[in-house]
């Protein structure tokens, strides 16, 4: 998210911090951003996109030789394939992330990797596998890892290298906001800023394989039609530039289209007032992100006559909640990978970069109007 701490952080900004960052270490066991790996002991090494300080990734990240830990019983070792840069990641290396790894750190919270040996209590994985993290934190930007068999899940390998890589944040949290707010029915409408996003691209094509209609928000751009195209040809029902959401062609859109039970805000601001406006009476706008900086302004009007429900949602703490038992992420996985596989589910536009262009990839992805999540190739 690129929110600073404070926006996020609704309780005291450093108790919070610290309480997470110690729930996020232990649970994740975070072994390979953590210190003590970097130390020189080991004899296998990998290449990995440090940070020592935070500040800006293309500043602060190096790529560097570190030391492998040795593959415990009920551990695998992993070939990174491929992990995408998200905001997140940038937000984590400048410090403004809800949570933060002790430093040194390795940046990346996804991708997906390839495991090459297995320990000998482990039972769920084998050579040949791709998994993807469970959790944030655990630092993919690496050629290679060593991970606890329960910090990972595992994926079928006939999916597209970009899909897997992509699928652990993205699309499971357009899947649950899609899931866990409203009730929507085949016919029913959901509206969303930041259309283009890896988020939004993955809230299209799940909406429209529930048979949902989506109003799609994105800013104005020299290529508009040809991004409004290609939203279309994923599943989009319609595209509207931000500007035009206070025009009176929306009421014309309202004739043919009932109005959204949900709104999902990413980019915060006056994008999120204008999404509540078209509320029908009682829907909910739920915000996962704030890429405009920009605090939510709920109109009283909103709050009032149409008793809107204004809520926040985090795919961290929902796996976090849900790690006692696997079984609802493996669910939404399998439903995730079953849709990859009808070609009912692509990966975002992405940019493929190698492991040692990564300033380039860094660059790319603190630009605005890209349309194309930069994605390293191991
Ligand atoms: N809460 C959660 O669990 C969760 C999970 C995943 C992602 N997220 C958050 O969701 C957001 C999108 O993530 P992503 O990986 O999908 O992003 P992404 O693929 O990198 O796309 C970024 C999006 O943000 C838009 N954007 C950038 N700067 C903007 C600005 N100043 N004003 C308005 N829009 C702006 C871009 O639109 P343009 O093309 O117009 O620049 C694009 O649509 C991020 O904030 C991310 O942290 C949250």
């Amino acid at each position: 998210m690129w929110l600073p701490l404070h926006t996020v952080c609704l309780r005291g900004q450093t108790a919070c911090r610290r309480s997470f960052v110690s729930v996020f270490l232990k649970r994740s066991g975070h072994r390979d951003a953590n210190v003590s790996h970097f130390s020189g002991r080991s004899s296998k090494s990998c290449q990995a996109l440090v940070y020592r300080t935070h500040g800006d990734p293309s500043r602060v990240i190096q790529l560097e030789n570190i030391d492998l830990p040795p593959v415990g019983a009920k551990d695998v070792l992993v070939k990174v394939l491929a992990a995408p840069i998200n905001p997140s990641d940038i937000n984590m290396i400048q410090g403004t992330y809800a949570i933060l790894p002790d430093l040194p750190a390795i940046g990346g919270n996804e991708g997906v990797a390839q495991v090459i040996e297995v320990g000998s209590l482990v039972e769920s994985l084998k050579a040949g596998d791709w998994v993807i993290p469970r959790d944030a934190g655990l630092g993919t930007w690496k050629t290679e890892a060593v991970f606890g068999e329960d910090d990972v899940s595992s994926l079928p390998n006939n999916i597209p290298l970009l899909s897997a890589a992509t699928l652990g944040v993205n699309p499971c949290t357009a899947f649950r906001m899609l899931s866990d707010f409203e009730e929507l029915k085949p016919g029913d409408t959901v509206i969303q800023n930041a259309a283009n996003s890896g988020v939004g691209q993955a809230v299209i094509q799940i909406a429209a394989a529930r048979g949902i209609k989506t109003i799609n928000v994105i800013r104005d751009r020299p290529q508009f039609a040809e991004l409004s195209e290609r939203l279309k040809a994923i599943g989009a029902s319609y595209v509207v530039k931000e500007e035009d959401l206070r025009r009176p062609e929306m009421k014309e859109l309202f004739k043919v289209c009932q109005k959204p039970k949900l709104a999902l805000n990413g980019v915060g601001g006056k994008s999120a007032t204008e999404l509540l406006r078209h509320l029908q009476f009682g829907g909910s706008l739920v915000t996962y992100g704030g890429m405009s900086k920009q605090p939510v302004t709920v109109p009283v009007s909103a709050l009032i006559f149409k008793d809107v429900k204004v809520r926040g949602f985090w795919v961290t703490r929902w796996k976090r909640d849900h790690s006692h038992d696997g079984s609802a992420f493996r669910a939404m996985l399998d439903e995730l990978c079953a849709l990859i596989q009808q070609g009912k589910l692509t990966a975002p536009a992405c940019t493929e970069v190698e492991l040692q262009d990564y300033h380039k990839a860094l660059d790319a992805a603190m630009q605005p109007f890209t349309s194309s999540k930069p994605v390293l190739i191991m």
